[in-house]
């Protein structure tokens, strides 16, 4: 058999035993969806963001500066410096192995974490769960955390001071863990990240630097629960993000 052809059998195979693996039997149709629900594209509010956090310039993530996870948490105590401090229930600080080559980043917290205070916990983490074991990575091997640490009230996207605010927490986080690679879920966490206002569906696919760190923007998991389509490509991105696991080998 000629050898691409048995290359693209064998990705096609294992390109449906993610498909299987995130529960889907059935052929997703090809969309030109965007990341519209659960972006901040559909208020225009992430501009504005991007623009907040130009007096960080790029970050200094050396490690002389890295506080332990733990002095982070005790820091951030029980944050009152915005105003989510009123509405939220718990502080959902990130959870995970400290010593993750792998760092996923999601936008906030919504109302399962904000019961539980543990990231990613919902209908949106479970998909997380399996997107990671479809690259052969276990939940707790990675660590996770959100761009704002208090759920919005009604889920309602982060605002500039409140980002703000968190941002210094979660660069000290990042500081921390000093993973191999970041993963940006959705288009807020990638878009802060980033700094640019630049569509998801234009960022994902690509890896970025971050401050020595590669950075791969790819959907948000809650995106795709309405847009089902789009696991291939999330398939592409988790595939780079393997890739880049792999070669880094450390
Ligand atoms: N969505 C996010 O962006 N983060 C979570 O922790 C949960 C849902």
């Amino acid at each position: 058999m000629n050898g691409d052809v048995g290359e693209m059998i064998g990705d096609l195979k294992s390109y449906l035993e993610y498909l299987k693996g995130l529960g889907i039997t059935e052929l997703p149709l090809l969309g030109d969806g965007d990341d519209k629900v659960y972006s901040s594209e559909a208020s225009g509010s992430a501009g504005a963001i991007h623009e907040s956090l130009r007096s960080y310039g790029t970050p200094d993530l050396s490690h002389s500066e890295a506080q332990h996870l733990e002095a982070i948490r005790s820091e951030l105590g029980n944050c009152q410096r915005c105003k989510l401090h009123r509405t939220r229930r718990t502080i959902v600080f990130g959870e995970g192995n400290e010593k993750a080559r792998l760092m996923l980043i999601g936008e906030g917290p919504g109302n399962d974490e904000d019961v539980q205070g543990r990231p990613f916990v919902g209908k949106a983490g479970q998909l997380l769960t399996k997107i990671l074991q479809s690259i052969g990575v276990d939940r707790e091997e990675v660590y996770i955390a959100n761009i704002i640490k208090c759920r919005p009230p009604q889920n309602r996207n982060p605002e500039p001071d409140e980002i703000e605010t968190c941002y210094p927490f979660l660069l000290k986080q990042i500081q921390a863990i000093r993973p191999r690679i970041i993963c940006a879920l959705g288009t807020f966490s990638a878009q802060t990240l980033l700094r640019t206002d630049v569509k998801i569906t234009a960022l994902r696919g690509k890896a970025y630097d971050f401050s020595g760190i590669q950075l791969f923007p790819t959907y948000h998991p809650a995106y795709l629960l309405r847009n089902p389509e789009k696991k291939r490509e999330v398939w592409e991105d988790m595939k780079q993000i393997a890739k880049a696991l792999a070669d880094d080998g450390r």
